[in-house]
């Protein structure tokens, strides 16, 4: 075998993954071009836009900036072990039901970070959730409603009653205008 690739075995969302790949390929690449994991997504590259954050021992990674290579034994947690069977996980089904994602090429990157987030801290406030997502950039949604999202599904994985109001689900009707 080549001087220049590397064989490990990585743990990715549960399951060990056999893996070859070229030594200086970083997390974000071995992903997507070996494990076909394309749910992370490329953005910056420069370790700027948060689009590429996977967990690694449950907390959160930017894998653009992170060695493949110095992956092995440790927990990598991407998107795509986000679903727990066939249900989405409540970060991703109050994602879905507010409709916190526009193009939705963040929202990886976002769901993972809220989940470090979550995991640490069941009841943050918005300057909390705020500053967790700082090295998320979002060029589509104004942050508004994915900080509120993040809120609603930290009351639902803590049990609570309620529901966010109807006109903040997608595709509720809009209101009447008022008449003047
Ligand atoms: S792609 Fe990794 S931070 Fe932008
Ligand atoms: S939804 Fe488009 S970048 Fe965030």
């Amino acid at each position: 075998m080549s001087d220049d690739l590397t064989t490990l075995r990585l743990r990715v969302n549960g399951e060990t993954r056999a893996v070859v790949f070229p030594t200086h390929h970083t997390l974000l690449e071995v992903l997507r071009e070996e494990l076909a994991l394309t749910g992370t997504k490329h953005g910056c590259e420069l370790g700027e836009c948060g689009a590429c954050a996977v967990l690694v021992d449950g907390r959160p990674v930017l894998s653009c900036l992170a060695l493949a290579a110095e992956m092995e034994g440790r927990e990598i947690e991407t998107v795509e072990g986000l679903q727990i069977g066939n249900e989405l996980h409540p970060l991703q089904a109050t994602f879905a039901d507010l409709n916190a994602a526009q193009c939705g090429y963040c929202t990886p990157g976002i769901l993972m970070t809220a989940k470090a987030l979550l995991a640490e801290n069941p009841r943050p406030s918005g300057d909390e959730i705020r500053e967790a997502l700082a090295g998320n950039l979002c060029r589509c949604t104004g942050y508004h409603k994915i900080v509120e999202a993040v809120d609603w599904a930290a009351a639902r994985m803590r049990g609570e009653e309620g529901t966010p109001p109807a006109e903040v689900f997608y595709g509720s009707p809009v209101p009447d205008a008022p008449r003047v």
